[in-house]
């Protein structure tokens, strides 16, 4: 892999020029009115793909945001990778927490700043970089194909179709994808497993009016109290689910298991400062680690209802709203838990209100087996790279269309991130290291190469 590492030192700023290109496209998939930036968005993908060399490029309609796929197929005996990735990114709001513009990165002490720097255009990117490395200097020796989504933070419902029925274009051994985290800029580690999720929408409608909360206050059901009540009751003192059945399913690791996860490098001193909390909260029984990984959780992601402008009014509020996320854990059943949830909703609702529950995406949660050679190749690789022996860990979070990809395809995915948990993605002034950036395109490489050797 010298002549691709070599290519890559020489091609380092115009890389990180490209990438600044890209991240300047506000490609917000959430919001119809961004539509024609997300496509400006694919389109400038395809382009970079197809001058990176690869065949085929093209941008592949859906219902939704395009798809952009692209090939280099060099050898019909040899292993194919599929690479998967997406160029839609979150929201920026709220825009007065960022230092400087989301869609204005800037590079600071060694650092991108701007919304999908981390997540997940600076990791996909570097795919594309090792592609061009390898391949300009007659190193690659898998094939490869590149799906490049517009739909992942929005659920890849439109994915999910185009998979199903391109069973055949996208045959290969194995899927890569970098958009997950490492540990430490020091302590490299490859996620083997991915939560599920459940999402979903719910509506609790009081009076035919706002009232006055004099006049009517205490004799009239007022939803954002029932909300907030039927919400807490949905947790224990143990920070347990109540929805009965919600447990049913749930995998649950064996000691062995355990004492191996509390081998993973974690300081809790640091995790608290950094987040400026006084201590961690959570299910009894359970660490810090465990219950963001391989716990189920309940979260309500935004709430409203009343009166929320400048100053005080006296009103009785005739709705409220809540979105609420449920994480999930492998052998739980998204839609299952969706209807759990639902069924019980309802029947915790009083008689002086009418609740609406309304589910939005959802999806399956995932594991990688660590005996297989895709992830011995990633592991190799990391450890060539970075000069340290990689740690497995769960990660918390969610890309529901890799479970699907196992599913439909029958092919499992390496999930080789490069991210930080501290990158604040989803967040005001998402950032990406350098570091972190030119490691993973260095790393990329020596993947291609142990999956072709590991399948000899
Ligand atoms: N890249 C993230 C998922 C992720 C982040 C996995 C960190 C592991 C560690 C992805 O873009 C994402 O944000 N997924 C959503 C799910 C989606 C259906 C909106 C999530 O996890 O909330
Ligand atoms: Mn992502
Ligand atoms: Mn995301």
């Amino acid at each position: 892999m010298q002549a691709s590492q070599q290519y890559i030192q020489e091609n380092k700023d115009r890389f990180l020029n490209e990438l600044l290109e890209i991240l300047r496209i506000p490609s917000i998939s959430a919001d119809p009115s961004y539509k024609g930036n997300v496509r400006n968005a694919a389109e400038w993908v395809a382009h970079n793909l197809q001058s990176a060399g690869a065949d085929y490029v093209r941008l592949e309609e859906t219902a939704g945001h395009p798809i952009v796929y692209g090939e280099k197929m060099i050898d019909a005996t040899a292993p194919t990778v599929l690479v998967y990735g997406h160029y839609d990114v979150q929201p920026a709001d709220p825009l007065h927490l960022w230092d400087s513009p989301p869609f204005e990165p800037v590079v600071k002490d060694g650092v991108i700043y701007g919304r999908g720097t981390c997540d997940d255009k600076g990791q996909f990117f570097m795919h594309i970089k090792a592609f061009e490395a390898m391949w300009k200097s007659g190193e690659l020796k898998c094939n490869v194909k590149f799906m490049i989504e517009g739909e992942e933070e929005i659920g890849s419902d439109h994915l999910g179709v185009f998979v199903k029925e391109n069973k055949d274009l996208l045959k290969a051994d194995v899927i890569l994808i970098s958009d997950t985290a490492i540990i430490a800029n020091d302590i490299p580690s490859i996620d083997v497993g991915l939560r599920g999720l459940s999402y979903i929408e719910v509506k609790v409608q009081g009076p035919n009016k706002d009232l006055h909360s004099g006049v009517y206050g205490g004799a009239v059901a007022n939803p954002v109290n029932i909300l907030c009540q039927m919400i807490a009751s949905l947790q224990d003192e143990f920070n347990r689910i109540t929805i009965p059945g919600f447990y049913e399913d749930v995998q649950e690791l064996d000691a062995s298991e355990r004492a191996a996860m509390a081998q993973t490098p974690f300081d809790l001193e640091q995790y608290q400062k950094e987040l400026g909390i006084a201590a961690v909260h959570g299910e009894s029984g359970y660490t810090t680690l465990e219950r963001a990984s391989i716990r189920p959780t309940l979260d309500v992601n935004g709430i409203w209802g009343g009166y929320i402008g400048e100053g005080a009014k006296t009103v009785l509020p005739s709705v409220a709203h809540a979105k609420i996320s449920m994480r999930l854990v492998p052998n739980q059943s998204s839609d299952k838990i969706t209807e759990l949830f639902k069924n019980h909703f309802l029947s915790i609702a009083p008689k002086g209100v009418q609740v609406t529950v309304t589910p939005h995406h959802g999806g399956e949660a995932y594991v990688m087996p660590t005996d297989s050679v895709a992830y011995q190749a990633a592991f190799e690789a990391m450890e060539t790279t970075f000069g340290k022996t990689p740690v497995p860990t769960r990660g918390g979070g969610s890309i529901p269309i890799v479970a699907l990809f196992e599913k439909e395809l029958g092919i499992k995915s390496v999930l080789m991130g490069f991210g930080l948990d501290s990158d604040a993605i989803h967040s005001p002034n998402e950032h990406y290291g350098l570091f972190n950036f030119y490691k993973g395109i260095e790393t990329i490489p020596y993947f291609f190469d142990n999956f072709y050797r590991l399948n000899q």
